[in-house]
């Protein structure tokens, strides 16, 4: 069951990211968004990436040309039928993954593979909306998907074991390094993230460091390439925030609480680089500035 065809939906950040990298694995990719603009606008990004990888040498432009050849962009879910498997990076939202997911399932062959790239919700609930909860996946890619080597592959108690063992590989095939994940809210990676970056925040709030000191301890005391508030920014302090409360309503537990400065950050809409301001400011996006308080 070799995968031949990849449908990607979504081509925001995440889902461009994804189609990317299985174009450049040699995979057919067809990428759906809802409006011309927004398929437009992520393929952009993608041409941007390539053409930075060329110039760094790292591929050639025939092999330019041969990855854009296999991606193709679309609004209509109808291309993505014959996918051997389809990996969805849309909204954050319970509702809306369900309703793509049951609409893709009376669309698609039995033998299609359903995978979500969800960093919070429960692949469980999602696979749910189908009537192949053995073929459903987590596959949680990182940004920038390019760039970051994991992908934490996540089963449920429904997942068939070698759909499970052949996403695994798929995720080699990828050029990443595939993790083993239950279907646990937040998985491996936000398990641990989430109350770091919010002990980060806390760590503000009490006045233990300021923005930059607190960012150059973990960069230059720990290696860490980005200090925890400079990562806020990166994620996006909506998507941390929206992400905490999703672990706080599964664990109960105080190290997932948001605490009242990211909440107020959030509802003030400084959601940090794509806002143009969170815990710097990107007026200059090449040289953030630290915010003042
Ligand atoms: N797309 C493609 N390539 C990119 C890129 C992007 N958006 N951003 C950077 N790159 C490439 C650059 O071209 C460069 O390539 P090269 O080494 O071949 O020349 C390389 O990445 C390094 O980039 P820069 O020199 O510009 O900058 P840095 O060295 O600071 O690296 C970074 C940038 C890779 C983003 C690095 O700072 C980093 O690893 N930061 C941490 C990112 C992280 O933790 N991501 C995970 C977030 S959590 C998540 O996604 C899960 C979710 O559920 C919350």
């Amino acid at each position: 069951m070799a995968i031949q065809k990849v449908g990607v939906v979504g081509c925001g950040l995440m889902g461009s990211g994804i189609a990317q990298v299985c174009a450049q694995a040699g995979i057919d990719t067809v990428v759906r968004e809802v409006g011309p603009e927004v398929v437009e606008k992520g393929l952009t990004g993608i041409d941007k990436n390539l053409a930075r990888l060329l110039e760094k040498g790292t591929i050639s432009e025939t092999q330019r040309n041969e990855i854009r050849g296999r991606l193709k962009g679309t609004t209509s879910l109808d291309d993505l039928k014959n996918c051997d498997l389809i990996i969805e990076a849309i909204i954050e939202q319970l509702p809306a993954k369900r309703e793509l997911f049951s609409a893709l399932d009376a669309l698609c062959p039995a033998s299609t593979i359903f995978a979500s790239n969800t960093s919070s919700l429960t692949i469980t609930e999602l696979a749910a909306a189908t009537k192949r909860p053995q073929r459903f996946v987590g596959l949680h890619f990182f940004n920038p998907v390019p760039v970051m080597k994991l992908v934490e592959v996540v089963r449920t108690i429904a997942t068939d074991a070698e759909v499970y063992e052949h996403m695994v590989d798929f995720s080699a095939k990828l050029g990443k390094t595939p993790v083993r994940a239950h279907d646990s809210t937040g998985f491996i990676v936000n398990r641990l993230l989430v109350p770091y970056l919010l002990d980060a925040v806390r760590a503000l709030e009490e006045g233990v460091g300021s923005i930059e000191d607190i960012d150059n301890s973990m960069k230059l005391g720990c290696g860490h390439p980005m200090g925890p508030l400079t990562l806020l920014d990166f994620v996006g302090l909506d998507t941390t925030y929206y992400i905490s409360n999703i672990m706080f309503e599964e664990f109960h537990e105080k190290r997932f609480a948001s605490p009242a400065l990211l909440r107020r950050m959030v509802l003030a809409g400084w959601n940090g680089r794509k806002a143009g301001r969170g815990f710097y400011d990107y007026s200059d996006p090449k040289n953030p500035k630290v915010m003042k308080f």
